[in-house]
């Protein structure tokens, strides 16, 4: 089986390229299974009702998010309404709403995703190693995919090898930026530091540049706003038996406008 990973998409014009390209890309690559990270999908960064149910509607079987899953009033209640296809990491403490992992049956065959995110140079959520573990405890399939949505090259690389030969694949996200030291781990995971965005190519993870530039230098108070510059889509694709859970090949792909 195949199974799309698409990168961070950034709002409007990344939803709106995703939408008009994503029927192509799995055609062409032949896709069973499509999971997108949507935690930059509304205008405005964050997630809301109208940025997820548009990244559903083009066909992710599961969104994924980030450290801005909670950015926006308008996600309170989503994660709970939708739980089995929007998840925010699995790390944040107990009785925050929502889910950080899921099983969808694509019978007979059934596909985990799990999101994850970094404590290095982020919020210090709860230990990612230790979540995964009690996570794994509880899966019964071997086809298990995981977004690590992390900052540190460092705590990527490493979750990549504590995990190897126990989930399918750890695909990073976070940094906006696609790694190319995709790989099959010896022990038939997949890997990749950072799977890249969807948005806006000329930017600043997706802002206009001036914008952080500014911020950059001068240290006063800026408003975001989205590149106008056009889109490109970074993902992957990860074959894999879906019998064993094992990883075959994995494909960096970056399609542009
Ligand atoms: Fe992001
Ligand atoms: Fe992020």
């Amino acid at each position: 089986m195949n199974l799309l990973f698409i990168g961070d998409v950034v709002g409007k014009s990344g939803c709106d390229f995703l939408g008009s390209q994503i029927y192509s890309i799995k055609k062409e690559y032949g896709i069973d299974f499509t999971v997108v990270n949507g935690e930059n999908s509304a205008q405005g960064n964050g997630i809301t009702f109208k940025s997820f149910d548009s990244l559903i509607r083009m066909g992710a079987d599961v969104v994924t998010t980030g450290n801005h899953c909670f950015k926006r009033k308008e996600s309170v209640g989503l994660y709970d309404r939708y739980r089995d296809v929007l998840l925010r990491p699995a790390n944040f403490p107990a009785g925050v709403e929502g889910s950080g992992f899921t099983v969808i049956d694509k019978c007979p065959v059934k596909i985990a995703v799990v999101n994850l995110m970094g404590t290095l140079y982020m919020e210090s959520l709860d230990n990612p190693f230790e979540k995964m573990d009690e996570i794994l405890s509880g899966l019964d399939t071997p086809n298990i995919f995981v977004d690590f949505h992390a900052e540190a090259t460092s705590e990527k690389k490493a979750m990549g090898f504590y995990l190897q030969g126990k989930v399918t694949a750890v695909m990073g996200t976070h940094t906006h930026v696609q790694t190319s030291d995709e790989v099959i781990l010896p022990k038939s995971t997949a890997y990749i530091t950072d799977v890249g965005m969807t948005g806006p190519e000329l930017s600043v993870l997706g802002v206009e540049s001036e914008i952080i530039v500014r911020k950059l230098k001068y240290h006063t108070p800026v408003r975001f706003e989205e590149s106008k510059n056009p889109p490109f889509i970074n993902g992957v694709v990860v074959s894999f038996d879906e019998k064993s859970g094992k990883a075959t090949n994995i494909t960096r792909i970056i399609r542009h406008k």
